[in-house]
């Protein structure tokens, strides 16, 4: 590790040994029985059961196909998901507690069973689970967890060791877990879908939906879509359909590194239940055993330099295993919801047409493979023991109103400070390659100077509901702490909720220093889903 490491340009792993077929944009009007939105484990797993079943599919993804959630993972799949079972007993009772631990349990089986059928080579490989702290409180916190391993009947075990360099009060264990290379899995799925005669379209952005005899989709190509159901499997829903969505999730981000270790990578996969927390699992690529560590978990748009996370990754793994080498490092954005279980189901109470699957508090593995399960069910008619448990218009007071409140009091807090915020540089003080917040006119802008000394100018308002975006320094995006939206550096959405562009600002001479301003370069409304 004696090379100074370049935190900018994250690439995730997966990609790079997987061999991903091309699909065209959407150029003309179609039609189909059951349209899916979004190309990840959800969108593509959802695909393929109902084509499996007999549907007619088009698949649409607005970039490539897995490069968005899923690309970004660490694919562990697991029912292992954090501390969870206390809680949801606590609040849920014994029963959707167990319902939720056994959907889990139907997902982890439903990809292995697709691995064998499809023989699908993805370096499946099961293994445990673990959860440690390295406090006294975390020893208390794990036991209690482990109480409700035992009442739900989940194959587990308290340990006081782990197999590599930590000190730890405890770790608790799931058995019989699993990892593999989401790409390579998921590529297969998208080769069935084809053969089955589901149609795929990169690059096409579906934009809104007009709910008549049929639904109409309208895409950002011009093209259209009518079909008789929608499944939406975007991260955010692409739309809403007076769901209130933005306001029920909260959207993190975290970080990973794929080191080549200094020390043996240890079997198992791991995670620390302490702050910062710490995510451990052991992959392939290119044929040599690389360790993917993760964690640094924050808010969007409320780190600080972003590059800092990736350090803080890296001195772990070099004080835990030794780093010889770092791969790859990439960064990941997860939502959760009010009270931690995923919205998947009917959009709205009484809308057997538009279905959503979102907010799987970085568990998308299984859930994303539950999600596609359970709406290929109702889209079949097919009644699931789950679907109660995991349908958005579910409501349950505790902890879901409080939560829901401080949410939405944190985002008039960002509305108001983020306005009143003056801070800032000058514009001529950004190095080539750096972002930031500055004085424009007495006033809050957003710039960013590109590597041949272009500046780029914006308001920072978030164009979802106006709170004001912040600069990531490691992605080169700006992102907004409010419902997770981010955006290029030149504003383009890259992330909903919101819709709309930033507004750029005009500068007569963008190039080094002069830095005077002129006038909008373009206006535009505000998202037509604002409440
Ligand atoms: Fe909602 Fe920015 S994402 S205000």
């Amino acid at each position: 590790m004696d090379k100074k490491q370049d935190w900018t340009q994250p690439e995730p792993m997966w990609r790079k040994d997987a061999d991903l077929p091309d699909f065209p944009a959407l150029d003309k009007a179609e039609h189909t029985e059951v349209l899916i939105v979004g190309g990840g484990i959800t969108g593509i797993t959802t695909a393929y059961l109902l084509a499996k079943s007999g549907k007619k599919v088009i698949l649409l993804e607005s970039d490539q196909l897995l490069n968005g959630t899923t690309g970004h993972t660490t694919a562990k799949v697991t029912a292992q998901h954090g501390l969870i079972y206390e809680e949801l007993v606590h609040h849920f009772g014994l029963e959707k507690a167990t319902l939720y631990y056994q959907a889990q349990l139907h997902a982890h089986t439903l990809i292995e069973r697709l691995i064998h059928d499809l023989e699908i080579d993805c370096n499946w490989t099961k293994e445990d689970a673990y959860l440690y702290s390295e406090t006294k409180e975390g020893a208390q916190k794990l036991e209690k967890e482990y109480q409700a391993y035992q009442t739900l009947g989940i194959p587990g075990d308290l340990v006081d060791t782990l197999p590599f360099n930590q000190d730890i009060s405890k770790a608790l264990m799931m058995s019989h877990q699993a990892r593999f290379h989401p790409i390579k899995y998921l590529t297969a799925l998208v080769n069935e879908i084809t053969r089955l005669g589901g149609k795929i379209y990169e690059g096409t952005e579906a934009l809104k939906v007009k709910e008549g005899e049929q639904l109409l989709v309208t895409t950002n190509r011009g093209a259209t879509v009518t079909c008789d159901q929608l499944v939406s499997c975007t991260h955010f829903p692409f739309y809403d359909g007076k769901g209130f969505y933005f306001s029920r999730m909260h959207a993190e981000r975290s970080y990973l590194l794929a080191i080549e270790p200094e020390r043996p990578a240890p079997d198992g996969m791991y995670l620390s239940i302490d702050e910062p927390k710490r995510s451990i699992r052991t992959a392939e690529h290119e044929g040599r055993t690389v360790l993917l560590i993760g964690g640094e978990n924050h808010p969007t748009g409320e780190g600080r330099d972003t590059r800092f996370h990736y350090r803080a990754l890296e001195e772990f793994a070099a004080e835990t295993f030794g780093v010889k080498n770092v791969l790859f490092h990439w960064s990941a954005q997860d939502l959760t919801t009010l009270d931690k279980v995923p919205y998947i189901g009917p959009i709205t109470r009484k809308n057997d047409r538009v279905f959503i699957a979102t907010g799987y508090r970085k568990w998308g593995m299984t859930n994303g493979t539950l999600a596609a399960q359970l709406n290929h069910d109702y889209i079949m008619g097919e009644k699931s023991l789950f679907h109660e448990v995991f349908k958005p218009a579910r409501f349950k007071a505790d902890p879901s109103i409080k939560q829901f409140l401080a949410q939405n009091f944190d985002v008039s807090a960002h509305l108001v400070e983020g306005k009143l915020e003056l801070v800032g540089n000058r514009p001529e003080s950004l190095k080539k390659g750096e972002g930031g917040i500055i004085q424009w006119r007495g006033e809050r802008a957003g710039a960013y100077k590109d590597e041949e000394g272009r500046l780029h100018v914006l308001d920072t308002t978030c164009t979802h509901m106006g709170c004001e975006v912040e600069w990531n320094s490691a992605e080169h995006t700006w992102d907004c702490p409010c419902h997770g939206s981010r955006f290029s550096y030149d504003g383009a959405v890259m992330e909903g909720p919101a819709k709309q562009p930033l507004l750029k600002i005009a500068l007569s001479d963008t190039k080094d220093v002069d830095f005077v301003p002129t006038e909008t370069e373009q206006t535009h409304e505000p998202s037509s889903d604002q409440p």
